[in-house]
């Protein structure tokens, strides 16, 4: 088990939409790289954590919300949202953006189609923390940060503590 670098705003691999899975080429990889970015995360206190935040633009993703304080494990492989409903307007935050918080606009409940790790079919409706995980790990296959949420006052604010922050990032 190793854990794994996380890639931080201003590095390309975040900005690009990343390319589907192909479970039968990575092989005996995936299971290797899913136990690294358990870990990763899990060292780090993080509910989410996507490929790219690793380095890798592949359309996995993983999340842990700990519903009702137990580990909910889900593997979310060339994920899809097939539907959005409702609206919440909360505060959100991300480890390639250490120590940078804001509130953005996001669908209140969202269900999502995957595919887990042994290449099966799964759906789930997701609300709260959830539904914005959801989201915004799904946000990161496609090349996007909580922050472009933001219009361009609040976008212009964050964008002057990043700037303050990145000399302490690693
Ligand atoms: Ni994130």
């Amino acid at each position: 088990m190793t854990l794994l670098r996380i890639t931080k705003h201003g590095e390309a691999v975040l900005k690009r939409p990343s390319a589907p899975v192909d479970l039968e080429k990575m092989g005996d990889e995936l299971p290797k790289l899913l136990k690294d970015m358990w870990a990763t995360m899990y060292s780090v206190r993080g509910v989410g954590l996507a490929a790219p935040q690793v380095g890798l633009n592949i359309r996995l993703s993983v999340i842990d919300v700990r519903p009702e304080g137990k580990p909910q494990r889900l593997v979310l492989i060339n994920p899809q949202i097939v539907s959005r409903d409702g609206k919440i307007h909360d505060e959100e935050g991300c480890l390639s953006l250490p120590g940078v918080y804001a509130k953005i606009d996001r669908a209140a409940k969202v269900r999502v189609r995957a595919l887990d790790e042994k290449g099966r079919p799964w759906e789930m409706e997701g609300e709260g923390l959830l539904a914005r995980a959801f989201q915004h790990e799904i946000d990161h296959l496609d090349g996007r940060l909580f922050i472009d949420h933001l219009d361009f006052v609040h976008k212009l604010r964050v964008m002057s503590i990043i700037k303050d922050l990145k000399p302490t990032w690693s």
